[in-house]
């Protein structure tokens, strides 16, 4: 289904609505990481060039509804974002209450204050969400971070709204997702790491239908090296997930695309910065060992694998890459991923902290700025704002 881009709306005159996803983290009072801010600042500049009144609209952080936080108050969003855009934001606190756009200039961009802090926005209430499309002749869905939340800022309002539309954050999200998933170059090829099994699941056994290699790492390959039958020692993994791992190791062996396990590896007798990194092969691990990283021979054959890539997913590290000693295996990786000819695609918090320690932002493909939304994304699944959004766009572009 289409979905109306923003591109495609007259904006001009119009009070145009944008939700964003400014959910980043602060540190003292400031904005510590402004990925996700840089990335809307086309959106609204478009807008603003385009003549409308600009209103912005986010969640920060996860507070109880109906109090106010100062903690999680957007203040130093609208300052960053008055300094990037180089035009003042106004910060509205009670703008259920007391609001109305026509006491502002044009030139002013308003932010309402935490949208988190209003009853009825994780419920998707309608009357939180008819207040916010009465404020609006446009409502742009911007926040693909949040797209898989079924909230009244994003989901209610697109019901509500008189006319909306996808502003180019979503949009792009969505093509590099697609070109990843639906119509890859091949080989297509999909690492996937961090520590649990069981959170990346659904997002395991949606690739395997789909890569034709996938590579896993962190506490995930610890539990598929378990499941093969060899030992671990005090590794982390789980239990609970062996079945099901030994059963999808089975089936890409019968599909001819067996799941890439490392055959040496870096342990340790615990997690800290000063522990001893020894290099193992993968049938040597003794009981007191914790993998922490993959060895120099498996790192050969990941770069070689990833050099042949026509499409790389990435989510989550294959080794505490927090600790120099325990790195090198998300550094070759990142690395690879960097110099590859492939399409990249990468998403998710960790994965993004590695992109940063490693300097490889402008060599990967796309850097979803979704964590959630985009493996929900990845694991098939239908997010909530973009169904509502293709729904509303159908009339406006039959
Ligand atoms: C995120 O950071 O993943 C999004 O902003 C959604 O936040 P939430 O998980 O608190 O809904
Ligand atoms: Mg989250």
């Amino acid at each position: 289904m289409a979905i109306l881009a923003m591109q495609d709306v007259t904006l001009k005159d119009k009070v145009v609505m944008i939700r964003e996803d400014f959910n980043v983290p602060l540190k003292d009072g400031r904005v510590a990481n402004d990925k996700r801010i840089m990335a809307t600042l086309p959106t609204i500049r478009y807008a603003l060039d385009q003549g409308a009144q600009v209103i912005l609209v986010s969640h920060l952080g996860r507070p109880k509804e109906g109090i106010y936080d100062p903690a999680l108050s957007l203040e130093p969003v609208a300052d960053l974002l008055t300094s990037r855009l180089k035009q003042k934001v106004v910060l509205i606190k009670d703008w259920l209450n007391d609001f109305s756009i026509k006491n502002y200039n044009k030139t002013d961009i308003i932010l309402l204050e935490n949208i988190r802090f209003c009853e009825g926005e994780d419920d998707n209430s309608p009357v939180l969400a008819k207040k916010l499309s009465d404020l609006c002749d446009v409502f742009v869905m911007d926040a693909f971070a949040c797209s898989h939340r079924k909230q009244a800022s994003t989901y209610g309002v697109i019901e509500q709204a008189k006319l909306v539309c996808a502003g180019p954050l979503l949009l792009s999200e969505l093509e590099a997702l697609e070109r990843a998933l639906k119509n890859p170059a091949r080989p297509l090829i999909a690492i996937v790491g961090g520590s649990k099994v069981s959170t990346k699941l659904s997002v395991l056994l949606n690739l395997s239908k789909k890569v034709d290699k996938l590579i896993v790492g962190g506490g995930i390959a610890n539990t598929f090296i378990a499941a093969s039958g060899l030992a671990i020692g005090k590794s982390l993994y789980e239990p609970a997930q062996l079945t099901i791992a030994r059963t999808l190791l089975q089936e890409m062996n019968e599909r001819g695309r067996p799941i890439t396990l490392p055959v040496d590896v870096v342990v340790a007798n615990e997690l800290s910065e000063n522990a001893v990194a020894q290099i193992k092969p993968i049938n040597r691990v003794d009981k007191d060992d914790m993998i922490l990283d993959v060895g120099p021979d498996t790192i050969k054959t990941l770069r070689r694998d990833l050099e042949g890539a026509g499409t790389i997913i990435w989510n989550g590290p294959i080794g505490v890459f927090e600790y120099e000693q325990f790195s090198a295996g998300t550094g070759a990786m990142a690395m690879s991923i960097a110099n590859s000819k492939a399409f990249s695609i990468a998403g998710g918090g960790d994965t993004l902290a590695a992109i940063d320690k490693y300097e490889i932002d402008s060599k990967i493909g796309y850097i979803s700025t979704g964590g959630g939304a985009f493996l929900e994304f990845v694991e098939g699944k239908k997010l909530p704002s973009i169904s509502i959004l293709e729904q509303r766009c159908q009339d406006v572009l039959k």
